[in-house]
């Protein structure tokens, strides 16, 4: 098990709250979320894991649920699986045929995920890869109807562009974080991380060919497809 004196990951060291948390938890009182096995899992993650903020949440997990059913998806490539909440939760949301590829590097918080998606009916859909993101995206040759990105900040743009070759014409593309807790807005960035993630913003808003809307849900989800 993970302990928290154990550091796993260099990026997202605070989170900066974009909207008051009582309007926050109203607006996932409100909503569909994941199951009670995803919040079991969360709890865990908080309790025994270090760096548990990495794990997107529920009003995330339930917008990424509801792109699920009204884009109509079958397949969903993940790019950061951590201890495998937003894997499970989208899971949930697919038909019995579906899947989710979800790829990490981390064997340790993998195995966590594991262990907890073989308590779901919804498991049998999730296939797990640990190897370096970009080495995986580049040994996979399907196509997926939605792809998220939420590892490395250092990749987002290699992750981006190879998404771009792995969606399907309709599909969409979703990537957490690129308001990065407000650093976006630094002149001059203070991380390599918030430097990446501009570059990234500062891509994908200059394309014409695509069509991409940034939302201030949680740390920032850009959504993205094809025109
Ligand atoms: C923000 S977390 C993912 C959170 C997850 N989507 C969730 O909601 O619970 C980022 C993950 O990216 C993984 N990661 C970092 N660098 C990576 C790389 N080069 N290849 C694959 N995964 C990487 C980390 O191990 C970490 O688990």
């Amino acid at each position: 098990m993970m302990t928290k004196s154990k550091k796993t990951y260099s990026g997202e060291e605070t989170k900066m709250n974009f909207i008051d948390k009582s309007i926050e938890n109203y607006a996932v009182r409100k909503s569909e979320t994941p199951s009670n096995l995803c919040d079991e899992l969360e709890s865990f993650t908080r309790e025994q894991v270090e760096m548990p903020q990495m794990l997107t949440g529920r009003m995330e997990a339930s917008f990424l649920g509801f792109l699920i059913h009204a884009l109509g998806v079958k397949k969903v490539l993940e790019i950061g699986t951590f201890t495998g909440y937003s894997a499970l939760a989208m899971a949930e949301q697919l038909p019995d045929d579906g899947k989710v590829v979800t790829l990490d590097i981390n064997g340790e918080t993998g195995k966590i995920a594991h262990d907890f998606w073989k308590q779901s009916p919804h498991g049998h859909k999730i296939q797990q890869v640990l190897a370096p993101a970009l080495e995986s995206m580049q040994q996979i040759k399907e196509s997926f109807d939605l792809v998220f990105i939420d590892a490395d900040k250092g990749n987002y743009l290699n992750y981006f562009k190879r998404s771009l070759e792995m969606i399907t014409d309709n599909g969409v593309i979703v990537i957490d974080n690129v308001l990065w807790s407000g650093k976006v807005l630094q002149d001059n960035p203070e991380t390599e991380d918030t430097r990446s993630i501009q570059e990234l913003n500062d891509y994908v808003s200059s394309q014409p060919d695509l069509y991409a809307t940034m939302l201030p849900v949680r740390d920032g989800m850009y959504l993205i497809r094809k025109r």
